[in-house]
């Protein structure tokens, strides 16, 4: 049997999650992260007959029975995952409907999942109806991204075209672009299925007032999402307060959807 931390995923999220509190996204135990495991691969690395012990997840999701899942923990720093990544993370499989969760391997303090299982279990679920391919679901609280949904119209429209207008390639990064929740209770399953319903048409949810969800088919993908729509808020906030002298305009958008060949979410250029 292979090394738990010779697991790509395993690499991968230490190294990730260390680079988001690097950046800043993820004050004290701000942010959470999870990623769909392969049953295969999963197997050569960790015996999955038994669990360490059961818990409730407090939601349905019948679509994820038999899934295993990489999750940060409730409560965890992301700067000290690196150096204890066993305590700090779990690997489940969920069953029951999605009721509940086995814990196989981590939260070897007697810890759990983070308290935003609901949102990313829900999102899973909605993301792989329309993208198969689609293994990691990402939060945290970049705080450009948090800044501009104080003074920026939360309109999805109006807010996706503010990012695009702020750098060239995040047309091509997101074309999809970018939805919006109002503020709402965070840790319950109600933000769990808002969560879910808005990032059906969009790999990425902002979170008014608190930080933003992404999602994407690796941890590279999804953090590279957030870091470029972070980059675009960031200069919002650098220039929101003086006076606008130049824009990237819909006609040079329409170009490089060409040059890309992306597609930008249907009627929000002109
Ligand atoms: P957890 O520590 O439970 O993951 O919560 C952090 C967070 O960002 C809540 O939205
Ligand atoms: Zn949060």
């Amino acid at each position: 049997m292979k090394d738990i931390f010779e697991l790509k995923e395993m690499t991968e999220l230490i190294r990730t999650v260390t680079n988001m509190y690097a950046h800043g996204w993820d004050e004290r135990n701000g942010g959470n992260v999870s990623v769909l495991l392969d049953e295969a691969d999963l197997k050569e690395h960790l015996v999955l007959a038994g669990a360490i012990r059961e818990i409730p997840t407090g939601f349905e999701a019948p679509e994820l029975d038999g899934k295993y899942f990489l999750v940060t923990g409730t409560g965890k720093y992301f700067k000290n995952v690196q150096y204890d990544p066993a305590s700090n993370l779990g690997i489940v499989r969920l069953k029951d409907r999605g009721r509940t969760a086995e814990l196989l391997w981590g939260f070897s303090d007697g810890g759990k999942f983070t308290s935003e299982f609901p949102a990313h279990m829900m999102s899973h679920v909605a993301r792989l109806r329309v993208d198969p391919e689609n293994r990691v679901v990402m939060h945290c609280h970049p705080a450009n991204l948090l800044a501009m949904t104080y003074v920026h119209d939360l309109d999805e429209k109006a807010f996706t075209r503010t990012l695009w207008q702020m750098c060239t390639e995040c047309i091509v990064v997101f074309p999809d672009g970018v939805n919006v929740l109002p503020w709402m209770l965070c840790g319950t399953n109600e933000i769990g299925e808002a969560t879910a319903e808005k990032i059906k048409t969009a790999r990425l949810v902002v979170w008014s007032q608190h930080g933003i969800y992404g999602a994407g088919k690796d941890l590279d993908e999804t953090f590279g999402l957030i870091e470029t729509a972070e980059k675009a808020a960031e200069i919002y906030m650098k220039i929101a307060h003086l006076p606008l002298k130049n824009t990237i305009t819909d006609e040079q958008m329409h170009l490089l959807e060409d040059r890309f060949g992306v597609k930008a979410r249907e009627g929000y250029l002109n």
